[in-house]
């Protein structure tokens, strides 16, 4: 992914952002927090977008971060917190490079947003989130698979493994995609990490002018101790 950040603040300067938190990031966190108390536990949210996950995580009362490289974006987590008396810290920045010390949380969320980068891109966060992460802490990735309708309709370079200008399914009009399938996954944990789960979500819809699938992967790593 370019550091060029016009995509997705022109995404949040139109208006559109995600309210409430992904049914499988509330469930990442219900099976995976560590077994301390909520006020004693840092999350980190990767592309945080307009803070749905974090504003969810943040009422039930753990420590929260969000970082994205959207300056709109952030500004609307700020607004959303102080409107509601939440507390949070959000950063503007690129998740190649974490801009937070090493063993800093227990948990790290991506929820749709590494996959927007390029594979050498991925590769590189996973470092850092490695970095990041306490021993014992968790993280879950979340790329969309190739077998995605959106992944066969846009242009694929193979330098970057990104497919752009994707015109059907429904990540139509996203500007940029890395799509995955379970070699490529591998490739990117390589053999630091614990794997905790690897699931693969396919949804199909069925009716006449709506057929297309919608495919991601749900995978949940620990730093080892
Ligand atoms: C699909 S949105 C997901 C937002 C949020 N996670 C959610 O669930 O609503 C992808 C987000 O990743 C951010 N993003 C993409 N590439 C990034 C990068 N290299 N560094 C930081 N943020 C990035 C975008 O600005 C955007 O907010």
């Amino acid at each position: 992914m370019t550091a060029d950040n016009r995509f997705w603040n022109s995404v949040y300067q139109s208006g559109q952002e995600n309210r409430y938190p992904w049914d499988y990031i509330v469930s990442f966190i219900y099976n995976f927090k560590p077994n301390i108390e909520a006020s004693k536990t840092n999350i980190l949210e990767l592309g945080c977008g307009t803070a749905c996950n974090l504003w969810f995580c943040a009422r039930e009362g753990f420590n929260v971060y969000g970082l994205d490289y959207s300056s709109h974006a952030i500004q609307k987590c700020e607004e959303r917190f102080q409107a509601e008396k939440l507390t949070g810290e959000f950063r503007c920045g690129d998740f190649t490079k974490i801009p937070w010390a090493d063993s800093t949380f227990h948990l790290v969320l991506d929820r749709g947003s590494l996959t927007c980068a390029s594979f050498t891109e991925i590769t590189n966060a996973f470092d850092d989130i490695f970095r990041v992460l306490k021993p014992g802490g968790r993280f879950i990735f979340s790329p969309y698979a190739r077998t995605h309708t959106s992944a066969s309709s846009g242009v694929y370079k193979q330098e970057t493994r990104l497919v752009s200008n994707i015109d059907a399914g429904s990540l139509q009009g996203i500007e940029q995609i890395c799509f995955f399938d379970e070699k490529q996954i591998y490739e990117v944990i390589g053999n630091k990490w614990n794997i905790l789960d690897i699931e693969l979500l396919t949804k199909e819809k069925l009716h006449e002018n709506m057929k297309s699938i919608h495919a991601e992967y749900h995978v949940v790593l620990e730093k080892p101790y």
